[in-house]
């Protein structure tokens, strides 16, 4: 067998599925979500009212460590109001990595401020400490008013935004030492690291400001949802405020006493959070037991598996193997996508997306070789036998997910 040919037989064998399509993440309802969900319907609260918001605020809360959790309509609008929060004004300049899904950067255009690309480390494929300090050292002044600004533009950098990539924790200590030093707030892009802790710390919990994703195709889902973390009283209090469409408390009067937004998470989408959180640890287990039957595979045929970097435990949210080069990059995702494996390459760098084109960038080495060779791979929770018995309700309030585990 040629080696495109042992990989497509072991993911095949791996996922226990002989024909069909295998795609990159799919979710998995095999805790309480329905019963939750009936509950929601049953209740007649399916909106921005309702007991599952605040219960899915909570559990979050509890998990990550986070003091607060404010829940958003997605990751992106998380992102947006903790910008916001963080200060960033129009004309700012927010320093953002190239290799990302396009939300934070959209988010920065939202708040009328422009990112400034600085590059990622290759291990952990998030920002990396040692280019951001050096970016800063040669472009960054800080003024009187306390701000730091950008010596060629004389704009303010009013924020820094790391992501951690694929649920791997980028360095996020170090981040954080050098945002302290110079006085820029960190907002920590954790859209894919729910369920992932760098030195026993949940990632989301290191800046002013932390946003999740519970959008379908991470670990756990919503359907579509977000939650902003902060260890700030206040600053929640705001969040929350800002993402119900500031309306101000009273019995019957409408009054917003701020631009809001309707960036509500509904109580039915909660109501699925509240079952998939429940699940969050198992799924990681799973994952990471799929990573090391990766690794292994990936190592034997001289493969390099995107393996946890040091002190961190990492969620695997979307796994990935790193090619020779482009050509062998795409030579592997055409052979793999033709056979019904669903496999990606990773987001063309935002710096190249035209609407990003013109931002400054630093030099981005590191994204431009990642670029050329990471590929991710099927990286859904494996439980047996889940697509026979989904819908049938076998797997509510049942230990069957456990069980066969
Ligand atoms: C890195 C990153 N940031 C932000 C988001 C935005 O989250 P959402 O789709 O929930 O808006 C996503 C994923 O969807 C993401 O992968």
């Amino acid at each position: 067998m040629t080696r495109l040919e042992q990989i497509v037989s072991f993911i095949r064998s791996v996922f226990s599925e002989p024909e069909k399509m295998i795609i990159l993440h799919d979710p998995r309802f095999c805790g309480n979500e329905r019963k939750y969900l009936l509950d929601a319907m049953d209740s007649n609260f399916v909106s921005s009212v309702g007991e599952y918001v605040g219960k899915f605020e909570k559990a979050v809360a509890e998990y990550t460590g986070s003091p607060f959790a404010v829940a958003a309509v997605n990751g992106t609008g998380a992102l947006h109001i903790s910008l916001l929060l963080a200060g960033v004004q129009r004309e700012d300049e927010v320093l953002a990595q190239p290799v990302s899904f396009v939300a934070a950067c959209n988010a920065i255009s939202y708040c009328g401020a422009r990112p400034v690309f600085v590059d990622v480390d290759r291990d952990t494929m998030g920002m990396s400490p040692e280019k951001l300090a050096h970016f800063l050292k040669l472009n960054a002044v800080k003024k009187a008013d306390g701000f730091t600004y950008n010596k060629t533009t004389d704009h303010r950098f009013a924020a820094i935004v790391p992501m951690h990539t694929f649920g791997h924790p980028c360095r996020i200590d170090a981040i954080a030492e050098i945002a302290e030093q110079y006085n820029i707030p960190l907002v920590e892009d954790a859209a894919e690291s729910m369920g992932s802790f760098y030195k026993g710390r949940h990632t989301g919990c290191f800046g002013q400001f932390g946003a999740i994703s519970f959008n379908g195709n991470k670990i756990i889902t919503t359907g579509g949802g977000g939650m902003i973390l902060t260890d700030n009283e206040e600053k929640a209090k705001l969040a929350k405020h800002i993402t119900t469409t500031a309306k101000v408390p009273h019995r019957w009067e409408y009054r917003h006493d701020i631009t809001g937004y309707n960036y509500r998470l509904t109580n039915l989408a909660a109501a699925l959070g509240c079952g998939q959180i429940e699940q969050l640890e198992k799924f990681v287990r799973i994952k990471r037991s799929l990573a090391d039957q990766y690794a292994q595979f990936f190592a034997h045929l001289g493969i390099k598996f995107n393996s946890e970097p040091d002190e961190c435990r990492s969620n695997y949210w979307l796994m990935a193997v790193i090619l020779k080069n482009r050509s062998e990059r795409d030579e592997f995702l055409t052979y793999t996508n033709d056979h019904k494996i669903m496999t990606r390459p990773v987001w063309i760098l935002n710096n190249r997306l035209d609407m990003y084109a013109d931002c400054q960038c630093g030099d981005l080495s590191n994204a431009e070789w990642l670029e050329d060779r990471v590929v991710n791979i099927p990286s859904s929770v494996i439980i047996p036998d889940y697509y026979s018995n989904i819908g049938r309700g076998l797997y509510m309030n049942s230990l069957s997910c456990g069980g066969i585990l």
